[in-house]
């Protein structure tokens, strides 16, 4: 089957300063792809974008920031004229058992992981209007397919974020913009706050993914044909038979 020359494409990473963001910049741009580096570290988006060479824009750009972000997509737009990709990457997770949790920490994971994918999703939209094979993916987790003790407001958002791509895509498909989900399990990167060392141990045994293993994913639903929807990708390491 012939997928996509994904040469000359622009995209939009958020979350782009570590983890999976970071890998899925590299990868975007071993293909061609002219990528926007945004996330709230300045300097690590700068080391990264001297790696990438002209291909990388960095915009530092808190997510929950609405402001922010449209300034962040009006750029693309005076630069690049029109958007391919939006990669909703940035997201946070704080690990506490419900009952002993701080709304304030709610709030963290809500503005990010929720208004985050909602303020940059907006924004985007008009962009990748009429571009053929345009994509919105998202990454969620398997916490937003099963419920995962001491991660419950983790992964309400993530159900959020899940319920809000079921919709959209019933907007957008008909303007031919692909909405699709990714969902990792465990991935080596600096994710989650409050993790326990028992926990840091536990994805060890897991033998959890890379980022790239993930940023893989999003490629491979990206340089699909324009007519071909990816959905949803959920994806664990072998070990991991729960959430
Ligand atoms: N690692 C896992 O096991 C795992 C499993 C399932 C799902 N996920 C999801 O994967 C995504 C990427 O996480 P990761 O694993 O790569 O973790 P990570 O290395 O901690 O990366 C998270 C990224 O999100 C960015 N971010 C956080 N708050 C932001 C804000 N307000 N505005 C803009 N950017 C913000 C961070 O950048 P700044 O701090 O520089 O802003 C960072 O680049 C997240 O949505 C996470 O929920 C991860």
């Amino acid at each position: 089957m012939k997928m996509q020359d994904l040469n000359g494409k622009v995209a939009v990473v958020t979350g782009a300063s570590s983890g999976i963001g970071e890998a899925a910049a590299r990868l975007l741009v071993q293909e061609g792809v002219h990528v926007v580096l945004a996330a709230r570290r300045r300097e690590r988006l700068d080391v990264l974008a001297a790696e990438l060479g002209s291909f990388a824009t960095v915009v530092e750009t808190d997510v929950s920031d609405r402001g922010q972000v449209q300034a962040l997509f009006d750029l693309v737009k005076d630069r690049f004229g029109g958007l391919d990709l939006l990669f909703n990457n940035a997201g946070l997770g704080i690990n506490a058992k419900f009952e002993d949790s701080d709304p304030d920490d709610w709030k963290k994971m809500i503005d990010v992981n929720l208004y985050g994918v909602l303020n940059c999703t907006q924004a985007a939209i008009p962009l990748l209007r009429g571009r053929a094979g345009a994509m919105i993916c998202s990454v969620s987790s398997v916490g937003g397919r099963y419920g995962v003790e001491n991660w419950s407001v983790y992964s309400a958002t993530k159900f959020a974020v899940g319920g809000f791509h079921d919709a959209l895509r019933k907007e957008l498909g008909p303007e031919r913009i692909r909405v699709s989900v990714i969902e990792p399990g465990a991935v080596w990167t600096e994710f989650g706050q409050n993790v326990s060392e028992a926990m840091k141990e536990r994805r060890q045994q897991l033998e959890a993914l890379t980022s790239e293993n993930i940023a893989q994913a999003m490629i491979y639903a990206f340089a699909q044909p324009a007519n071909v929807l990816v959905e949803e990708i959920l994806l664990r390491p072998v070990l991991q038979v729960a959430p």
